[in-house]
């Protein structure tokens, strides 16, 4: 008998506060609980369907990333595939289609792991249950534990609002093996702002998988953990209290730390340009000159994301277009706001 079944999910991508780098052994533990901003615009579209299999082929993929075949991807899929078969076994017995597209584009130095691992991992879930024909106890959970072992990240896109990954005492429920969302945020934050100052596009210089691992022999690793695990304490009570200055604290900090690891590792990165520094003097100077509480934080790359509370929207917005854009590649930016839970009528 011939079947046929279908899924199509759309997952955002994230911004990390307290940062994940690093992982403890096992399958892509996190060495440090993280916390991170879900995004409303940087989403990944993918469409899945399973056929009938004819292939004697392992996996009988195809595979295609805004409209068109690409080898790359499909690679990496395989390899992420052969790690979770075992759990999902219709990955080998059916014939895949996949396809997935971004609202941003591909090279523009945005990191689409997340909202692309993520995206497929509810496909994938969502396609164990209706040919198993039975239902995960959780399925969020379980797609956010699925996620993580294609991106670490990822397991934090699978929620909106803030999310937290990685198990710490003082967050009830927090497992290294699936994000949670963390719902006790004051007001202020779910109305938060993330413009995305595109410095430097195309692909990222380090490959997540090789940054990580420059923290097995750090000599800064073990002060690095330690103090992530602090700064996750700090920021649980600085969300709640809605503790902008708390807020701005470690969240430029926890962004310097992770260029910091990276200029002190052997190889060492620099993975700022003069522009992402330019940038980053101007928003301090802009917060103080005017008292308005913009901030930065940075992925493992050159780009700059500006956070800010929305009240202050259309004086950040200016400053953004009159001082910041000349520094952006292309003028490009991004501006996207945390991704708010779908309200439920
Ligand atoms: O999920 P990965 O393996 O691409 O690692 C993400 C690492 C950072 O983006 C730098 C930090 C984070 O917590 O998202």
């Amino acid at each position: 008998m011939q079947h046929t079944y279908s899924a199509d999910f759309e997952s955002p991508s994230n911004i990390a506060l307290v940062k994940y780098w690093g992982k403890k052994p096992g399958v892509q533990l996190p060495a440090n609980p993280s916390i991170s901003f879900t995004l409303d615009k940087a989403v990944t579209d993918t469409s899945f369907k399973v056929f009938s299999k004819n292939s004697s082929e392992k996996y009988d993929l195809h595979f295609e990333f805004e409209g068109n075949p690409n080898p790359a991807f499909k690679e990496k899929l395989i390899k992420y595939f052969d790690k979770i078969n075992a759990e999902f076994p219709f990955l080998t017995e059916y014939k895949l289609e996949i396809s997935s597209s971004n609202t941003f584009p591909h090279s523009s130095g945005i990191a689409s792991s997340a909202s692309s691992m993520s995206a497929l991992a509810l496909c994938i879930c969502d396609l164990h249950e209706q040919i198993t024909g039975t239902s995960f106890e959780n399925f969020h959970q379980k797609a956010s534990e699925i996620a993580r072992i294609g991106s670490g990240s990822a397991s934090r896109s699978i929620y909106p609002g803030l999310v937290m990954w990685g198990e710490h005492q003082d967050y009830d429920g927090s497992s290294d093996f699936y994000a949670i969302p963390f719902n006790t945020a004051n007001q202020v934050f779910m109305g938060y702002h993330d413009v995305i100052l595109i410095v430097e596009k195309g692909q990222k210089k380090v490959s997540s998988s090789a940054g990580h691992s420059l923290l097995e022999k750090h000599p800064f690793a073990k002060q690095r953990y330690e103090t992530a695990n602090v700064n996750m304490h700090r920021i649980k009570t600085i969300l709640e209290d809605g503790d902008i200055d708390g807020f701005i604290e470690i969240v430029e900090s926890e962004a310097l730390m992770l260029h910091a690891l990276m200029m002190a590792s052997t190889p060492s990165f620099i993975l700022m340009k003069p522009n992402t520094l330019a940038i980053i003097e101007k928003i301090r100077e802009f917060r103080s000159a005017n008292k308005i509480p913009v901030c930065f934080t940075l992925d493992a790359g050159a780009n700059v994301h500006v956070l800010f509370p929305d009240q202050y929207a259309i004086q950040v917005m200016e400053f953004v277009q009159k001082d910041l854009v000349v520094y952006c590649e292309e003028g490009t930016y991004f501006c996207n706001r945390i991704k708010l839970p779908d309200l439920v009528l």
